[in-house]
């Protein structure tokens, strides 16, 4: 089939590398000039495992190519999929002037019956607005064309894997033959799939991830829980996760969601659900929760260390997640703020997010691996899970360090362990094990 996919950020690009991958013919647009130049080099605007060889392998194979004009891609097309950038306004409603600036180019390049698929995260009601504009810039006699709503659940960092393997595939639309196409696109993946009028499936896609980060908020909360009452969530979670109703998945408690979507996301939800006539406060807690999350963990590090000011700390992990170099929303951002901000001196090392955060934080010093970071450090604050962190050696971080605190923010060590390298162990949710706190006698 001949697609184009307008917008290459991370949905955008991973959804034209599949597909060309899948043996359809794609050109992924954007008007990002500089970005289009680098990937036709074969340099990706972002890091995802997979994705800089499946972009190769299908440019070599004349699948997939790249250009800034999107009338002639979409002229070129019988699917156009939009994927462009959906950030929040103040208020947390989306800001869908990139939509309507594509809707503009799709009106004018409408030379055949089209299939205008919305991948773009946009709240319930979008899909008739994506229509009205099409048709108001668009000559009056226009061919035909379908609005479809697809809404994406991949993750970062296994985009790749979440693109072919999706635990299901939703596809909103008002009319059965624009459906078949895009089942007909899919068919390959063998999933399972879900055909909805346009609206449910734009709720789909809110409702999913929302619930998601609700069910982090509800361990998180209750990690504050075991932290009160000398309970450990790690063992909390795997009590909850056998029941399958519950799922053992997304109870990591730890300092909360970050990344591109999850907070925009629940912010959108509530913004919507107030536009409509509801106050959603279910949500509104989850996202409270949330903020708290890295407080609560600097509050824990304040009182152990007898306050920040002075202290040197490092900074493990900057990515809102690991196997990404994403710093949206990432954790890492509020908590070396607030560490600066109170007079501490901070060395982070991240495994590949380092060079976006020094346009952020240049003051702070940047390390070669974790044991450079704690050298001399008061305390050591795993902030992102990078699988690097899991195995360290413990007996050599505390012989790096100044004063014996390790603030395990993504709860990843057993504490035990960290007890047995001579370490003051702090995670969220597991005061079960922690160490009876001792001040150093150095405050
Ligand atoms: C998410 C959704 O999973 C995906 O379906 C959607 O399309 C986009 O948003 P992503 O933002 O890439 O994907 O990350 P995800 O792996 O879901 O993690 C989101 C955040 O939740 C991260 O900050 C992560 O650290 C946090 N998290 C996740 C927890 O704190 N605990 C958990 O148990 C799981």
């Amino acid at each position: 089939m001949q697609l184009s996919v307008i917008g290459t950020g991370y949905v955008g690009l991973v959804t034209g590398a599949v597909f060309a991958d899948l043996g359809n013919e794609v050109i992924c647009v954007d008007k990002d000039e500089a970005k289009i130049a680098a990937l036709r080099e074969g340099i990706m605007p972002i890091y995802e495992p997979g994705l800089e060889e499946m972009v190769r392998h299908n440019v070599g194979e004349g699948r997939l190519s790249f250009t800034t004009d999107t009338e002639e891609a979409v002229r070129q097309s019988e699917v156009v999929f939009i994927a462009v950038g959906t950030p929040s306004l103040p208020d947390g409603q989306p800001d869908l002037s990139q939509v309507e600036d594509v809707c503009r180019h799709i009106a004018r390049a409408l030379n055949a019956p089209k299939v205008i698929v919305n991948k773009s995260t946009v709240p319930v009601g979008t899909g008739d607005i994506v229509r009205r504009w099409i048709e108001q810039y668009a000559p009056p006699d226009h061919p035909d064309f379908e609005v479809v709503s697809n809404p994406e659940f991949l993750r970062e960092g296994s985009a790749i894997y979440d693109t072919l393997h999706p635990d299901r595939i939703v596809i909103g639309a008002a009319n059965h033959n624009a459906a078949m196409k895009l089942i007909e696109l899919y068919a390959p993946l063998e999933r399972p799939m879900i055909i909805t009028d346009v609206n449910s499936a734009e709720l789909i896609k809110y409702a999913s991830n929302c619930f998601l980060a609700m069910k982090i908020s509800y361990i998180n909360a209750i990690a504050r829980i075991c932290d009160l009452s000398g309970a450990d969530v790690t063992l909390v979670a795997k009590g909850m996760g056998y029941d399958k109703r519950i799922g053992d998945q997304f109870l990591q408690a730890g300092l909360g969601w970050g990344g591109s979507c999850f907070p925009k996301d629940v912010s959108a939800m509530i913004a919507t659900a107030e536009s409509l006539g509801y106050d959603f406060e279910l949500l509104k807690a989850v996202q409270r929760i949330n903020e708290e999350q890295p407080l609560y963990f600097l509050s824990r590090m304040r009182d152990a260390l007898g306050g920040l000011s002075g202290k040197r700390i490092a900074v493990l992990g900057l990515s809102f997640k690991p196997n990404t170099d994403d710093l949206r929303e990432a954790k890492s951002l509020r908590i070396i703020a607030e560490l600066l901000a109170e007079g501490a001196e901070v060395r982070a090392y991240d495994p590949i997010a380092m060079p976006k955060a020094r346009a952020i934080f240049p003051q702070i010093t940047y390390c070669e691996n974790a044991y450079d970071a704690a050298t001399g450090c008061d305390a050591v604050a795993v902030v992102t899970e990078w699988n690097e962190f899991r195995q360290l050696n413990l007996e050599r971080l505390r012989q790096a360090m100044r004063q014996p605190f390790l603030f395990d923010g993504r709860n990843i060590y057993d504490p035990n362990k960290v007890k047995q390298a001579g370490l003051h162990y702090f995670g969220i949710g597991r005061s079960a094990n922690a160490v009876p706190f001792v001040r150093s006698s150095s405050q």
